[in-house]
């Protein structure tokens, strides 16, 4: 069976409550890493493989996102009528070959939920998922997701799930599999949400991008909200696995670091890394970060 996948949906309902007072009255996923917002690093990223149809699940006070992906007619003329052609080619990625659908997930009841709002518009259509707060790769220039579209054709219907291997201390930030084998992919015998260092089945960390089947949405269903009263999306993958659906890992390759912005901590070390390599001002940021090295000592 070969499908080819061109649909992805990126959940950006969540609250973003680690990032407040930022994220008070503006989307996590609209705040900048370097230059762009995280969002388009994402969106960029999915059009780079393949992908010909978004659909975010929305949220409260999101429609910032809805305006960035929009074209600005009036933003054109002005910078045309004020002699700043130059700065048109800021606004090039609306011109991606992408179509864009939005729907809201009317409260953030966890990554199972939001995916199962995308239901009517997916079906019974295979597709990716990847977390707006998630950027792969320097400038989002990972090219996972065509590996696992890959995996996904050789394998369907199955589960692919993004991997990163994680220091043992962190394990218990992130769900974390058991896989069959080593190698850039494997089949994966289980999965354990947040595990113990002690009871961790390994250090591989399931990484913002899934591609899923038609069937996670019956699994959705299927299962019962955590503690918290979320619906995990790992906890459906699960239930699908234990009734035999296959679940591929496909590891992320050494230029694929993932950038999350979801706490301040890594939303910095993400700023940063971008503002180190960013293509005019690497140099004033490299210069500039000696010189406070120098002043701390
Ligand atoms: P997170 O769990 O990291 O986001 O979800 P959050 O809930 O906004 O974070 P905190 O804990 O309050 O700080 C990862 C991605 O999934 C989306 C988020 O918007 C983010 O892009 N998400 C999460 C939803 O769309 N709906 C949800 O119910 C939860």
């Amino acid at each position: 069976m070969s499908e080819d996948i061109h649909v992805a949906v990126i959940p950006v309902a969540g609250l973003g409550t680690r990032l407040l007072p930022a994220t008070k009255s503006q989307p996590k996923e609209m705040l900048p890493v370097g230059r762009k917002p995280v969002v388009q690093y994402v969106v960029e990223e999915m059009e780079k493989n393949g992908i010909k149809q978004i659909l975010f699940v929305t949220g409260r006070d999101k429609t910032s996102i809805e305006n960035h992906f929009d074209f600005d007619h009036e933003l054109v003329r002005t910078l045309r009528e004020n002699g700043k052609e130059e700065l048109l080619s800021e606004l090039e990625y609306e011109r991606m070959r992408l179509q864009f659908f939005f729907t809201r997930q009317r409260r953030p009841k966890g990554l199972g939920d939001a995916i199962l709002c995308a239901q009517h518009f997916t079906g019974d259509r295979p597709f990716v998922v990847a977390l707006g707060d998630s950027v792969l790769g320097m400038h989002g220039s990972a090219t996972v997701v065509s590996r696992m579209v890959e995996t996904y054709r050789r394998n369907a219907p199955c589960v692919v799930i993004a991997l990163r291997e994680v220091s043992l201390e962190k394990v218990s930030r992130y769900g974390i599999v058991e896989p069959a084998s080593e190698g850039p992919i494997s089949l994966i015998r289980n999965l354990v949400e947040k595990p113990s260092p002690e009871a961790a089945p390994s250090r591989l960390a399931i990484t913002a991008r899934y591609i899923l089947p038609a069937a996670i949405h019956d699994a959705i269903e299927r299962i019962q909200p955590d503690r918290h009263g979320e619906i995990q999306l790992t906890d459906a993958i699960q239930l699908l696995l234990k009734e035999g659906m296959p679940v591929y890992g496909v590891r992320l390759g050494p230029e694929e670091k993932r950038y999350d912005v979801g706490n301040f901590q890594s939303y910095f070390e993400a700023f940063l890394e971008f503002a180190w390599n960013d293509p005019q001002l690497s140099g004033e940021v490299k210069r500039m970060i000696q010189e406070l090295l120098r002043e701390d000592r």
